[in-house]
């Protein structure tokens, strides 16, 4: 995963877990669907900083964490040091054991080949394992992108260079994506989630600043606080409402089994 303006190849970890703790408030309802059971093996992918991974063994399973970024995996394992943390992407982990589940939250519209991810999962859960996740789905965060990318228009900047670093698919697409892989879905909701941004003293800026890096990558960098800047005044007229600030979130919720042949 990518994010932060100041590093490009790394999450400023501390600073998501400040701002951004609604990301792990909000996944309580997910765990709730992913019903994990005592003594369990359950793999957390695109796992972060570890709060979920923890949550769920506090619920009595054996959790494996795994996240591509090393800022994140490092402060995971400093926080629940008796958990094991993998810094591996969803396209390249094998394991030689098998889970009973694979949970994933906020995760998977960094991983741009969906294809491939479901296909690792599939071979890592026994016949039967669940796959629970949550993501971006279709329309995500349509208001930030559409005021990004008017901005760039109006600086004259071209639209090329924008490298859109989410995957962010209809419902239907998914479940076929899921079925193919080798999963028989259960349940796909896709929703609206108008999400607060109350630790974001700045807003969407702060929310740009923290996930919009790779977005901007060829901006040049003397532009990029220019783009931010404007692009977050665009923004407060959908997006700030008495006096809050919120993105305009519009969340995937599926649970898939692996078919048994
Ligand atoms: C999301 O959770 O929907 C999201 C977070 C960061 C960037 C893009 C989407």
């Amino acid at each position: 995963m990518v994010g932060d303006m100041s590093d490009l190849n790394h999450w400023n970890a501390g600073l998501y877990d400040r701002s951004f703790s609604y990301i792990q408030d909000m996944a309580v309802e997910l765990i709730e669907l992913l019903e994990p059971r005592n003594g369990e093996k359950i793999l957390d992918l695109g796992c972060g900083t570890g709060a979920m991974t923890n949550n769920i063994v506090q619920r009595g399973a054996l959790v494996d964490g795994i996240d591509n970024d090393s800022a994140m995996i490092n402060l995971a394992r400093k926080r629940y040091p008796k958990i094991k943390f993998l810094c591996i992407s969803g396209t390249d982990f094998s394991s030689n054991s098998q889970y009973d589940a694979v949970f994933s939250n906020a995760a998977l519209h960094w991983m741009k080949q969906p294809a491939i991810v479901i296909d690792r999962m599939s071979n890592v859960l026994r016949p039967g394992g669940r796959f629970v996740g949550e993501m971006g789905g279709s329309g995500n965060v349509q208001i930030l992108i559409k005021c990004l990318l008017q901005t760039l228009e109006e600086m004259g900047l071209s639209r090329d260079k924008i490298n859109c670093p989410w995957y962010f698919p209809h419902p239907d697409e998914y479940a076929k994506l899921l079925e193919e892989g080798g999963f028989r879905v259960k349940y796909i909701q896709h929703f609206s989630r108008l999400t607060p941004l109350d630790d974001c003293p700045n807003g969407a800026a702060d929310w740009y600043n923290m996930f919009a890096g790779k977005f901007l990558e060829n901006i040049e960098l003397e532009n990029r606080d220019v783009v931010i800047k404007r692009a977050t005044r665009l923004a407060k007229n959908s997006l700030f409402k008495d006096g809050r600030w919120f993105a305009d979130y519009k969340r995937l919720r599926f649970k898939a089994l692996r078919r048994e042949f």
